[in-house]
Parts: structure tokens; sequence; C-alpha cells
């Protein structure tokens, strides 16, 4: 079998950490590397929090490199009501034994990306700045790229950050017009289809039935995120956006798509960072997305929690 050669530029998190063991856990799958934003934490702990996880899964090989820790306008905005001071919620990983490579995460992207022409997906998970501004640096990986997922937006779903807009855009929508408009195969995965999918308390005590460190770092990490989701958006359980999104890699059948002009709101008004399409053809614009707006959701969470039982027996060999 071919594998999918993936990349992720991700702001490790809980959700994002839960997509890097989807990712470890799928056998359809190579991680050529893992770019780290400022996000849900800063970018020195997102490095930290993805070396973590790969020594985790045993799977520190996998290169990871810095982005930006601030977006391009925007003022620094984190998340640590949703993923702790750490990123990780209430999970204590050792300190990673491994390091950062020395390359920038925009020169990282680029270089991996024009290694392999035709063949790298790459998986965003978190706001877009480096993916900005690596385009601007080496516009080829526009034609050189696969395909790119974006977790991202909310198009007919509320927002998760403002009324309007979702997280990664909103950290920095400049960077996600930049994407939006770049010419690049996007998929965005919005949280239309990602509040979809919620992992449940008993979904976690399903995995802690195998005595394994990733079952327990799902239990502490999510824990902190399900109390999130309770106070503030009565949700029983915690959403996983981000496992979602990579998932489609592999998977492209659990969502349904429609292909549509999408823009995102950067006029610095109320509406700032929200991520829109144009169903109706108004703009007279050609389509620049394909946007995921049905999902198989138990049927995906139940691949997810498949996937960690099967990788949860293989580091416990
Ligand atoms: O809005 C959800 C997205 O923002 C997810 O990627 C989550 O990890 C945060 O980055
Ligand atoms: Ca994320």
């Amino acid at each position: 079998m071919n594998l999918k050669r993936i990349l992720f530029d991700t702001d490790p998190g809980i959700d994002d950490a839960l997509a890097i063991l989807l990712a470890l856990a799928s056998p359809e799958l190579e991680v050529d590397g893992i770019s780290v934003i400022n996000g849900n934490c800063s970018v020195d702990n997102g490095a930290a929090n993805a070396l973590a996880v790969l020594e985790l899964a045993k799977a520190n090989h996998i290169p990871v490199a810095r982005g930006f820790d601030l977006p391009l306008v925007q003022p620094s905005l984190l998340a640590p009501e949703t993923h702790g001071n750490t990123g990780l919620g209430y999970a204590k990983l050792p300190a990673p034994k491994t390091k950062p490579v020395a390359q920038h995460s925009v020169d990282f992207l680029a270089e991996k990306i024009l290694s392999a022409p035709g063949e790298i997906t790459l998986v965003c998970i978190g706001p877009l700045t480096n993916v900005a501004v690596a385009i601007r640096k080496e516009p080829r990986i526009v034609q050189a790229v696969k395909d790119v997922i974006i977790m991202g937006g909310a198009i007919r779903h509320q927002g998760n950050t403002t009324p309007v807009a979702e997280f990664n855009v909103y950290v920095d929508p400049h960077a996600a017009h930049m994407v939006y408009h770049s010419g690049m195969p996007i998929t965005l995965v919005p949280l239309d289809v990602t509040y979809q999918c919620i992992l449940t308390p008993d979904d976690v005590r399903r995995l802690q039935k195998i005595k394994s460190p990733i079952p327990q770092f799902v239990a502490d990490s999510t824990r902190f995120y399900m109390e999130f989701h309770d106070e503030f958006q009565k949700i029983e359980g915690c959403v996983i956006n981000d496992p979602l999104a990579l998932a489609l890699t592999f998977a492209p059948e659990l969502c349904d798509y429609e292909e549509h002009y999408v823009d995102v709101d950067i006029s610095g008004g109320v509406s700032m960072g929200n991520t829109y399409a144009d169903f109706y053809k108004m703009t007279k614009n050609a389509a620049n997305m394909k946007v995921a707006l049905g999902v198989r959701a138990r049927d995906f969470v139940e691949l997810f929690l498949e996937r960690m039982e099967q990788l949860s027996k293989k580091i416990s060999e």
C-alpha cells in the first residue's frame, strides 16, 4: 500500500495531540514532520508538547519545527482556559529528550513540500500564520502540495471564539485570508462538522480498560477539555476537532463536501475572522475550496477509539 505522506501544522493543544496520535495509529499514513504554531498555547509549549507526544508514542524520529509565536497583525491570543497553561490539560508527560530542528517552520514546510512535489498532504490544525508566510516566501509550494486539509472556520455553525468566528481563524484572520485565496487545493473542515464529533466520558473509560500510557494521556488531557466544554458550552464530553480533520486524509468518506467560494472577514469589525461560504454564488467568484458540511460523527469517533486502542496495545508490547 502506498503510504499517504502528511505534514502537520499544529498548535498542540489537546485535540491536536489526539490528532497526532491518530496519525501515528493509522497504517495508511507516514508523518513526514510536525510544524508548530502558537494558538492553544505558546509556540515553545507547543513544540515541547509535540515532542513529548511523539516520545509517548515512541515516534520521536519524526522532526518537529518551531514557527511563529505571534499572528501577522492581530495581538496574541492563547487558549489556557480550554487547553490549560501547558496546552495539554491535566496531562503530565515527561519533559522531551528530543529538540526541535533548527529550521523555522516556514522553511521546514517549504523544503518538505518541494522535496516531494505532488506527494505531501498538509494538515493545518492551528492558526495559519506559518502556512501563509511559507506561501509568500516560497510560492511554488502552492502547486507542489498534494492537498491541504484545514480545520478552521464556522460556516453555518456559530463561532467558538466570537459569536461568528472559530479559534484558528480568529487568532490570525489575515493568515487565513492569504491561505484561502492562495490557490492551494483546500478542504476546509469547519465547526459545522467537528462540533458533531464528541468524545464522551464513556468513550474515555472504554480506552482506559487498556493499561497503557496512551489511554492515561487521553484521560488526563481530555478531562480538562471536558470541564471547559461542560462549563462554557454545556457539552457532555469534548469536541475532537483536529482528529476529524486528520482522519479525512485516509477516510474522506466520513464527511460530505460541497465546493464553494469561501472568504474570511478581515475588515476589523464585530465579524472579524468570520469564515463564510457564497452558497448562492452572489460574488460570481469561482469556488476556492471543498467544504465538509456533513459528517458521520459516531462512525468517526468509533474509528478514533479503535485506533487509539490499537496504538495503546502496540506501544505497550
Ligand atoms: O476551533 C478549534 C480549533 O482551535 C482546534 O484546532 C483547536 O485545537 C484550536 O486550535
Ligand atoms: Ca488545533
